[in-house]
């Protein structure tokens, strides 16, 4: 930095002698830099130790001041600065007052060196200005560091959320698959029991509804059961280039003959050139049609679900949006949890398996919704698929 500037050893000399005349002009400038600062409101607003924390402030602004014209300008003092910026971020600082606090005591400082010194100490002044550029370069990288910290630390928490996730999502999955399987055998059992007794029986036997209803009640365990055998396994992706145009236009195909669908007004325009992403498209189309049962199943006859796509440069997003009953905040902030289900006769999988597949996809699912208004699922999805993929392919191509 120093090199980029153009900070040198004859900077160094000019500052060093500018010190003798600079020095005894510190304790005003300090006054005038806290003067000015007093007079903006969101400034004061910083400083909460009152008075007392005004005295040690001034004292610490004295001797920062001080050591810019006597150095020694090595690792030690950038080290000792970025260490004020970290205490100005720490305090919350906006950081567009490290412009305006440099800038007040460029002025100030060179004013007065002026109006000491002359015209000999004009061609100095240079030196003194590069000084305060690299300070205010110094510390604008605290700020710079402190973002990339919380950048960091959040991406870490969010890694970890989901992990977490995957983990417990995987042993209800095999909780489900599991109990699926204990339950499918003797159900098979018990149906074909029932259905021996029910042959057995003359067609005007009182008891006949009886031993149908038991079969349709079976019926219906059986296909929850196979439902939840079919949801909760995770099955790997099988990725290959697909358009998310065609992908959609297939669900909406399949749910115009859907019952729970059929008097709601479904609305997509494709558009009008092929949105290539790398997926597996069965299971993306696995979250499409959960994303749009779950619409009609919040709507009434005749309300809108539209669909639409956008592209961004790396990313493509699909939104869903109903304008059915929307969810509370509470259901919202619980609706992606496996199990998690406001329907006499849902299995809560849905939203959870939807956003297991895209996030496995490198994608993110996120919910906007208003009770009383709608809801909007939004799926963002990386064009060239999961990053771990994308890496691979890369170092394949790089043996060419
Ligand atoms: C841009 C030039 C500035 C310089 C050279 C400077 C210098 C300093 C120094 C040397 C410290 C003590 C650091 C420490 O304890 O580690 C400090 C702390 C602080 N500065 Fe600044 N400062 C500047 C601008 C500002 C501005 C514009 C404000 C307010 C609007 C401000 C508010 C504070 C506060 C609130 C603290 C510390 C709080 C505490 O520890 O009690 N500073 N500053
Ligand atoms: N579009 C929507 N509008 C309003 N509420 C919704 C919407 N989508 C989901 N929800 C709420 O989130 C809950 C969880 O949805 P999810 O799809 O995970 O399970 P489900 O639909 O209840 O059951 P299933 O496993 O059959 O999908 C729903 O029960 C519902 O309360
Ligand atoms: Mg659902």
């Amino acid at each position: 930095m120093k090199q980029y500037v153009g900070f040198g050893t004859a900077d160094e000399r000019n500052l060093k002698s500018l010190a003798p005349m600079a020095t005894p002009l510190i304790s005003a400038v300090v006054q005038r830099f806290y003067d000015e600062l007093m007079r903006h409101d969101s400034a004061r607003a910083v400083f909460v130790g009152g008075l007392a924390q005004i005295e040690r402030l001034k004292v610490q602004l004295a001797g920062w001041m001080k050591e810019l014209f006597e150095g020694p300008y090595d690792l030690k003092y950038v080290e000792k600065r970025l260490q004020v910026g970290v205490t100005h971020v720490r305090v919350q600082l906006p950081q567009r007052y490290m412009f305006l606090g440099m800038e007040l005591i460029r002025h100030e400082l060179t004013t007065r060196l002026l109006a000491a010194g002359g015209a000999e100490v004009a061609p100095l002044l240079d030196s003194l200005n590069r000084l305060l550029m690299l300070d205010l370069a110094i510390m604008l990288e605290s700020y710079v560091r402190s973002h990339l910290d919380r950048v960091r630390q959040l991406e870490r928490a969010t890694m970890e959320d989901r992990l977490d996730r995957a983990e417990k999502l995987a042993e209800l999955g095999q909780l489900a698959a599991s109990l699926a399987h204990e339950i499918k055998n003797p159900l098979a059992g018990i149906s074909g029991a029932i259905q021996v007794i029910g042959d057995h029986m003359p067609d005007n036997d009182p008891h006949r509804p009886i031993v149908v209803e038991i079969l349709r009640q079976i019926d219906r365990l059986d296909s929850t059961v196979k439902d939840l055998l079919q949801y909760a396994r995770p099955r790997p992706l099988h990725l290959r280039e697909v358009s998310l145009g065609a992908v959609v236009n297939r669900v909406m195909t399949l749910v115009r003959e859907e019952p729970a669908i059929s008097g709601r007004r479904l609305a997509f325009r494709a558009p009008d050139h092929d949105v290539n992403i790398v997926a597996d498209d069965g299971q993306i189309e696995q979250v499409v049609l959960n994303l749009v049962l779950n619409a009609a199943h919040a709507s009434r006859n005749g309300q809108a679900i539209s669909l639409h796509i956008d592209e961004g440069a790396d990313r493509v997003r699909l939104r869903v949006e109903d304008q059915g009953k929307g969810m509370t905040a509470d259901v919202l902030a619980r609706a992606l949890e496996p199990f998690f289900t406001t329907k006499a006769r849902g299995t809560g999988l849905g939203l959870s398996i939807c956003r297991r597949i895209v996030e496995e996809h490198g994608g993110e699912l996120h919910l906007h919704s208003e009770a009383g208004r709608g809801t909007t699922a939004v799926v963002e999805l990386p064009r060239g698929g999961p990053e771990r993929i994308r890496g691979q392919h890369e170092r394949t191509h790089s043996h060419h």
